[in-house]
């Protein structure tokens, strides 16, 4: 087998053989002009009336499988959006391999076919060129990745499908036992425990491209099963990790996209990025930063804002520059109504021209605006959009209108990509359903040395050796130094108020590989899907994905899930409720 050959102006002359599919079939002037696809790509072949094997040609439809041999020509109308635009195959040979049926819909990069249709029909789908290219794209990263680590020594290593619960906070998938009725296997959210285990076995450096399944709600950028490019290490710090980490994307942007990107990675205090950015992963392709202007208006008259300062709330603002006279007063009520979506109570604006003017002009004194231009170095023409309140909501609905507006207003070059680390997140969130602190990560997360006393005295305000690489406003990947130390672990569990009993019953095992000299270790694991959506500028996971789920996670075109027989059921000891 020899590798594919993409024809150009050099191999004119040659007699070539093609094998594909009809993509495309033209008549002009008495000559028939068939567009082939295959791996390589699309090429035109050209069947003239003196050729014997014209009336064939004449027959042809889409989609027909064929195989040609002629000879490669300089093409007189020359195209130059495909690689093999400048030539032709002057068809000697023609022979039909196998026809089609007609297509449900049309294989075309800008296809208009509504999205269930292709799902169902996914392998007529993938004919699509666009698409094709995104996995070509996915096979350069895991090949970029296995050769970067592979070079360092790491050794990838299978771990199993069929496990227990591993605590990644979402929902398992669950898969009954025929041989141990009413016992279930739960399927993996992440190979978590098991590469920490291969830590305390001695492998030191391992790697995975490991599939993870969770149940949880969908979204454009999450699938139910999904890949990870899984790694750990012993003997790690928080910086050598995330230093392996970063020069590993770094080297899958070179090899793949030929992308150079600067390292060191800035790093963002987690508190710092929600601050600026309203965000755990800020996109820093654009500006409009957060401000906190609360302090301008310790002294206001205006009821609203001092009652949000009374409550000890916060009010803060984004500028838009240059916009402010082109933004009508719908476009302004549109963003009020976005950040409802964010709990936002309400969002004043204020336009500066030769006048100020907006939403609250009468309510807030002359000198409070003066501060306002002053402190956010208010240029002619910007809007100021204020929103107050409550620290997260406030926060997170900046968050979310500066990046509804650098998509609105075109202000992202997609070419531009920003990569950074959000570090030192806190180590326990407040669950409200369960009533106690729950693992921001996972309760395997190394505190930061200096929280280690206040586990169990201030859980709000520790801190955790976790980290998440993030590029363009996506979670690209996520991990932490773990706790290798017993009694570190023990006040874990306490701070987290889990019982002996659940304990034992859900990580027993793992706990106990603790006791057994186990190294300091660390790791992260990379979103695959993500990287790729990333590098093939999508915005639809499912776009990277080969057989992706729906939104609501079926597979359209296996039909899955769906139902199994009563014989089935019964070997499995299960009945359902109707
Ligand atoms: P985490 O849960 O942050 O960490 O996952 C790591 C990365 O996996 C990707 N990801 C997803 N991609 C598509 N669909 C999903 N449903 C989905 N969920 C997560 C993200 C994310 O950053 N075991 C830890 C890693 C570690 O600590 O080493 C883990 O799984 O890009």
């Amino acid at each position: 087998m020899e590798k594919y050959i993409i024809y150009n102006i050099n191999n004119i002359g040659e007699e070539v053989i093609v094998k594909g599919w009809v993509s495309r079939i033209r008549k002009l002037g008495g000559l028939i002009f068939i567009d082939i696809r295959n791996r390589s790509g699309i090429i035109q072949a050209v069947v003239k009336p003196e050729c014997q094997y014209y009336e064939l040609a004449n027959e042809l439809k889409s989609e027909y499988v064929i195989k040609i041999s002629g000879i490669i020509v300089e093409r007189e109308n020359k195209n130059n959006n495909i690689l093999t635009g400048e030539i032709e195959i002057d068809v000697k040979k023609l022979d039909l391999i196998n026809i089609s049926k007609e297509l449900p819909f049309k294989i075309d990069n800008d296809t208009t076919a509504l999205e269930d249709t292709r799902l169902k029909y996914r392998y007529l789908d993938l004919r699509r060129e666009n698409l094709k290219e995104n996995f070509i794209l996915r096979n350069k990263i895991t090949f970029a990745a296995r050769k970067f680590l592979n070079n360092l020594d790491f050794l990838e290593v299978e771990t199993p499908v069929l496990c227990k619960s591993t605590p990644e906070g979402a929902r398992d998938y669950l898969v009954p036992s025929r041989v141990n009725n009413g016992k279930f296997f739960a399927l993996p959210q992440s190979p978590q425990i098991f590469k920490q285990l291969l830590m305390v076995a001695g492998f030191e450096r391992y790697y995975q491209i490991a599939k993870c399944f969770r149940d949880e709600d969908l979204r454009a950028d999450r699938q139910p099963e999904f890949t990870q490019i899984d790694v750990e290490a012993s003997f790690v710090d928080e910086n050598e990790i995330m230093t392996l980490g970063e020069n590993l994307v770094a080297n899958i942007f070179k090899e793949t996209k030929n992308i150079d990107i600067k390292l060191p990675l800035i790093r963002i205090k987690y508190d710092e990025a929600i601050a600026r950015f309203g965000s755990d992963k800020p996109d820093l392709r654009f500006g409009m930063e957060i401000n906190d202007i609360t302090n301008l208006f310790n002294n206001t008259e205006f009821d609203i804002f001092k009652k949000v300062i009374a409550n000890d709330g916060i009010i803060n603002a984004i500028v838009v520059k240059n916009i402010a006279s082109s933004y009508s007063r719908k476009e302004l009520d549109k963003l009020i109504d976005y950040v409802k979506n964010y709990k936002a109570q309400g969002l004043s604006y204020l336009k500066f021209n030769d006048e100020v003017t907006g939403s609250i002009v009468k309510a807030i004194s002359e000198v409070e605006i003066k501060k306002i231009k002053r402190s956010l170095n208010i240029e002619n023409n910007d809007l100021v959009l204020i929103i107050s309140g409550n620290y997260n909501v406030v926060k997170t609905s900046l968050g979310a209108l500066r990046c509804k507006i650098a998509h609105d207003l075109n202000l992202i070059n997609k070419d531009d990509y920003k990569l950074l680390w959000v570090v030192d997140f806190p180590l326990f969130e407040w669950s409200e359903e369960e009533k106690r602190y729950i693992s921001c990560h996972h309760p395997f997360t190394m505190p930061k040395d200096e929280d280690v006393d206040k586990l169990l005295t201030d859980k709000a305000h520790c801190y955790s050796k976790a980290y998440d690489i993030v590029i363009n406003g996506y979670e690209a990947g996520g991990g932490s130094i773990r706790i290798h130390d017993e009694k570190i672990q023990e006040f874990m569990f306490k701070a987290l108020e889990l019982k002996e009993k659940d304990i034992r019953e859900k990580f027993g095992f793992f706990v106990d590989a603790l006791k057994y000299g186990c190294p300091p270790h660390g790791g992260f694991a990379l979103g695959l899907d993500r990287l790729t959506m990333l590098l093939a500028q999508t915005e639809n996971i499912r776009d990277v994905i080969v057989f992706p789920k729906t939104a609501s996670a079926t597979d359209l075109m296996c039909e899955a899930p769906n139902t199994v027989s009563k014989d089935q059921l019964k070997e499995l000891g299960i009945t359902i409720e109707k």
